[in-house]
């Protein structure tokens, strides 16, 4: 429930932004001057404060100060007069959450309460959701709230002590890799070698002698004895990446040695015990490579003693802010960068995505954003997003544009006013915003070039 503070002077003015937020759905509160106002919010809290830098008794500066203090997550959208654009700037450098000139209609503030308050509500979440001490966001460097990776936390956690042969499958860059770390690092083994092979990077005739090793003479070019990794693993922990690659002849090789707990090498008759734990991952559906022959099924029933499914990024959503909070913190450190957080709409963005790449998608996407951004908020251009999925209103889909070859200056800038407002129907500050100028010279050139903004409303 989110209840909001009007803080103005001109009562007409604060009861009629009232009565619209009211129908909103919202709760309201009036105050006509700062001591009034500090007083209000001191009782009820407010979520979002909408408040005049200019009041009779003090600074709105001083005003906002006070309730960024008390509750930093409140948000505060600041009313400006005409002409006082400094003074705008910094009340955002002080944690404005946007400005307003005078005079408005309310359609053009509309957008911004709405937008304080979604990035309200998902601040309040992430917080809830880390005070849950029953909740784990992280577990041996896995970064994951969600039901399904609280799954996988318990899963990992009751086998991991057990020498059961776990399989991995999950779309790549789902983290498969951090969550075979996490079932060695809580073994029995973690103090053994944990030795990874990727069966998809090898060459195929090498396998088998990196995997079980070689004598001396036993084909060409094998010039001396080599142990294989099986043998380096002892007493440890074997990952077996991308198990669907392993080239079809070689996998009952391996399920014998699984059977048998031994082994031999290439050109030798001699068996050596083998002891390992047999950890092994896919980013295909086992039944999918079963089905096309890649996958012998005899195999997959020995290595999948345990499976865990790991969800792709775009169905957590409750991850996908952690993550990307988690990757921008980490990249502002790494490149000293005041980096704070991202912008609502940038967010937007976000959660439009689709994450084909998933979280390695994401992590790549933060580390450019942190490189990218022109101020310490990532916006929308920082982050190179570009699925063709639906956006939302006032987020940065690039508007599709063409230059015909004989069109002036003038006329490109008629035409691209036009577009955005069609796309913000009609919403003179949200086209704005997102042309990056104030409303004040928007409304100049809309008068210049005739433009005729209220049949655009109306379209
Ligand atoms: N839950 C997570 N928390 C933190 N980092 C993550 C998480 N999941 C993935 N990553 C990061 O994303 C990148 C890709 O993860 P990982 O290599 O484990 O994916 P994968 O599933 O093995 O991918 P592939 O199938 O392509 O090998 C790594 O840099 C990893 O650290
Ligand atoms: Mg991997």
């Amino acid at each position: 429930d989110v209840r909001i503070l009007v803080v103005d002077d001109e009562p007409q003015m604060a009861d009629s932004v009232k009565q619209n937020l009211v129908e909103e759905g919202y709760s309201v509160d009036i105050a006509t001057n700062g001591a009034a106002a500090i007083e209000s919010f001191d009782q009820a809290g407010h979520q979002i404060v909408i408040c005049d830098l200019v009041l009779p008794d003090m600074d709105g500066l001083e005003v906002m100060r006070h309730i960024k203090d008390a509750r930093p997550t409140t948000e505060v959208i600041v009313v400006t007069g005409y002409g006082s654009v400094a003074k705008a700037v910094e009340a955002t450098k002080a944690g404005a959450f946007y400005f307003v000139e005078k005079p408005f209609e309310f359609s053009e503030i509309q957008l911004l309460i709405d937008k304080a308050a979604e990035h309200h509500r998902l601040i309040v979440e992430t917080a809830s959701m880390r005070r849950q001490l029953s909740t784990r966001s992280e577990y041996f460097n896995i970064i994951g709230a969600s039901k399904q990776m609280q799954t996988i936390y318990e899963t990992i956690e009751s086998v991991a002590k057990s020498d059961a042969n776990v399989l991995i499958v999950g779309e790549s860059g789902t983290g498969k890799e951090l969550i075979a770390n996490a079932v060695h690092y809580n073994s029995l083994r973690s103090k053994k070698p944990f030795i990874k092979v990727n069966c998809s990077a090898l060459p195929k005739e090498l396998i088998e002698s990196e995997l079980f090793g070689h004598t001396k003479g036993a084909f060409t070019g094998a010039h001396a004895d080599k142990e294989g990794l099986v043998q380096h693993a002892a007493g440890g922990s074997l990952l077996l990446d991308e198990i669907g690659e392993m080239p079809v002849e070689l996998q009952p090789k391996l399920l014998r040695v699984l059977q048998e707990r031994s082994y031999r090498k290439i050109g030798s008759e001699k068996t050596y015990p083998v002891d390992f734990r047999l950890i092994t991952s896919t980013n295909r559906l086992p039944a999918d490579a079963i089905r096309d022959g890649a996958l012998r099924d005899d195999l997959f029933y020995r290595i999948s003693t345990i499976t865990l499914h790991v969800p792709p990024l775009r169905e957590r959503n409750e991850d996908l802010q952690l993550l990307s909070e988690h990757f921008l913190a980490l990249y502002a450190e790494k490149y000293q960068r005041q980096t704070t957080g991202l912008s609502p709409s940038a967010y937007q963005d976000l959660f439009a995505h689709t994450w084909p790449g998933n979280v390695r998608e994401l992590q790549n996407m933060m580390e450019r954003a942190v490189l990218l951004a022109k101020g310490n908020q990532i916006e929308p251009s920082d982050l190179s997003i570009s699925n063709g999925g639906p956006v939302a209103e006032g987020a940065s889909a690039n508007v599709s544009w063409s230059v015909p070859p004989h069109m002036t200056l003038e006329e490109m800038e008629k035409s691209l006013i036009e577009s955005t407002l069609k796309r913000t129907g009609g919403n003179k500050q949200a086209a704005a915003n997102l042309l990056g100028i104030y409303r004040p010279r928007l409304y100049s050139k809309i008068r210049r070039y005739n433009i005729d903004a209220g049949a655009i409303r109306r379209a």
